[in-house]
């Protein structure tokens, strides 16, 4: 073709004019009546329409366009007949970089169920469903690195290989170089990783919380953004084995300053998304609205997508004590009416349907819970007075539940060495962790968000699997 330079769908749309000469390529979303070809690149959600007056064109060239086949299309710029849209390409050049045979296609040009496209990874970004949600997930993670950089925070890359159990919970996946089979094994018979690679034990790291409060007291105020994995056997629709966490760690942050954090920081992901996605947002609104139309009135939102992050944005999010949720949970109708399948009692952690009454019954806005008995939480967040409880904060959104979970961390040296006691954390493998508290140590702060848990709640996206391309779960490493 000739040595016209190819135009990005999403300009052409913006800037055409009508008489221009352009060139564009993609992907065939449509081809009706032989006539009008819906054509994306990818670049935004909008298709340029393609008229192919067929008698200027090789039949057997016309047979070969068909639903996800590649163009390229030389032509002219021309005022829209049709509505929908301002200006559509009449094709002088067409050109078939890849051509799809329709009788063997799997993706059939219909609606597709998203757990049929799950298995069809190869083609699922190109329906506009996925396509929207990727680009918004896209757009999430360059949001969360704005923030961060422009509020004056490091970005810290923390392992991915670690030889610490973060969280304390032991879900992990080990990481080894020996073969299952011919790991050599010490006299006990136990495998014996000093001759390992690393010469330890190591696994993927949980969480990169502990290595990032080293960065915050340094550098101030760091944040990472990596994968997370956990072996956990959790088979919901908000558990992925592997998933992308955003810790932020503060020096001199308290807890309160910790939930402004993680408030200010969730409202300037969404409002980024409102302001610069809207048409993606509209077509994921719109494809809830007629999914529900099947479900029963209680099972659909209580508002529209849009809406929904526009009343999170506009909104104080609710911030109540573990101690006063306990209360309240336990005057609620549900519970009086034996509705809870979990027992709700001081010490015992909150479920997801606790959190959703929480969230979506009793304050219907995220609500920031704080201050939960020790013994549920990790052994770095720092005791409150009562040596009950201690400073966490869990921050839950409706129809996902917990979005983020942090805390102010333990700097008081002998506090932090005796609830590693009392928790069995080795306070040998994490010397390095207790020097922060010996040397120029001070109050600090972080939490961390689940990425997709955040893509899930602004796509409106239900089901976690949705919001990641290649999601990995218990019995599922496809692709
Ligand atoms: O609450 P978590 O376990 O907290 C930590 O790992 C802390 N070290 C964070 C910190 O203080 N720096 O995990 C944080 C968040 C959760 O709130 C949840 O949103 C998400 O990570 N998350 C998951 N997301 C998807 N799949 C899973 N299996 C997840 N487990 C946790
Ligand atoms: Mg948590």
């Amino acid at each position: 073709m000739s040595s016209l330079r190819r135009t990005e769908i999403a300009s052409l749309l913006k800037e055409a004019t009508v008489n221009d000469e352009v060139l564009v390529k993609g992907w065939v979303r449509a081809f009706r009546a032989n006539r009008f070809i819906a054509l994306n690149d990818g670049s935004s959600f909008g298709n340029v329409q393609v008229v192919v007056d067929f008698e200027n064109f090789d039949e057997a060239l016309l047979k070969q366009i068909s639903f996800h086949s590649c163009i390229e299309v030389k032509g002219t710029v021309v005022e829209s007949q049709g509505s929908g849209q301002n200006i559509e390409i009449v094709a002088k050049e067409i050109v078939i970089l890849g051509g799809s045979n329709p009788d063997e296609y799997s993706l059939q040009p219909k609606k597709q169920t998203l757990e049929y496209l799950r298995e069809k990874a190869q083609f699922r970004m190109r329906t506009n469903t996925f396509s929207a949600v990727f680009r918004i997930r896209h757009a999430i993670s360059f949001a969360i690195h704005k923030f961060y950089n422009d509020n004056g925070y490091y970005h810290m890359h923390t392992p991915i290989i670690t030889g610490s159990d973060a969280e304390g919970a032991g879900e992990m996946f080990h990481v080894t170089s020996f073969s299952p089979d011919t790991a050599p094994r010490d006299e006990t018979g136990k495998v014996d990783y000093k001759q390992d690679f690393f010469g330890k034990e190591t696994n993927l790291t949980v969480s990169g919380q502990l290595q990032a409060e080293m960065g915050a007291l340094a550098l101030g105020k760091v944040y990472t953004f990596g994968p997370t994995f956990r072996a956990e056997k959790s088979n919901t629709s908000r558990h992925l084995a592997e998933f992308w966490m955003i810790e932020p760690e503060v020096a001199f942050n308290d807890i309160n300053d910790n939930m402004d954090l993680a408030e200010s920081f969730s409202k300037y992901l969404i409002n980024y998304i409102l302001d610069n996605y809207a048409e993606d947002l509209a077509f994921l609104e719109k494809r809830i609205l007629d999914a529900e139309k099947q479900l029963p009135k209680e099972k659909r939102r209580e508002m529209p997508l849009i809406e929904t992050l526009r009343f999170v944005v506009d909104n104080d999010f609710e911030r109540i004590t573990y101690t006063d949720a306990i209360n309240l949970l336990r005057n609620s109708k549900p519970y009086k009416k034996g509705r809870f399948e979990n027992d709700v009692a001081w010490g015992k952690d909150l479920q997801s349907e606790h959190e959703r009454w929480l969230v979506e019954k009793k304050f219907k806005k995220p609500v920031i819970v704080v201050d939960y008995p020790k013994d549920i939480k990790a052994f770095y967040m720092r005791s409150n007075e009562d040596d009950k409880t201690v400073a966490a904060m869990d921050v839950l959104f409706p129809g996902i539940g917990e979005v983020m979970g942090g805390s102010q961390r333990e700097e008081r040296h002998d506090m932090l060495v005796k609830r590693m006691n009392e928790m069995d954390v080795s306070t040998e493998e994490l010397d390095w962790y207790l020097d922060l508290r010996k040397f120029g140590g001070c109050p600090h702060s972080g939490f961390g968000m689940g990425f997709e848990r955040m893509v899930m709640f602004i796509t409106g996206m239900s089901n976690i699997r949705d919001v990641i391309p290649f999601p990995r779960t218990p019995g599922s490493a496809e692709f």
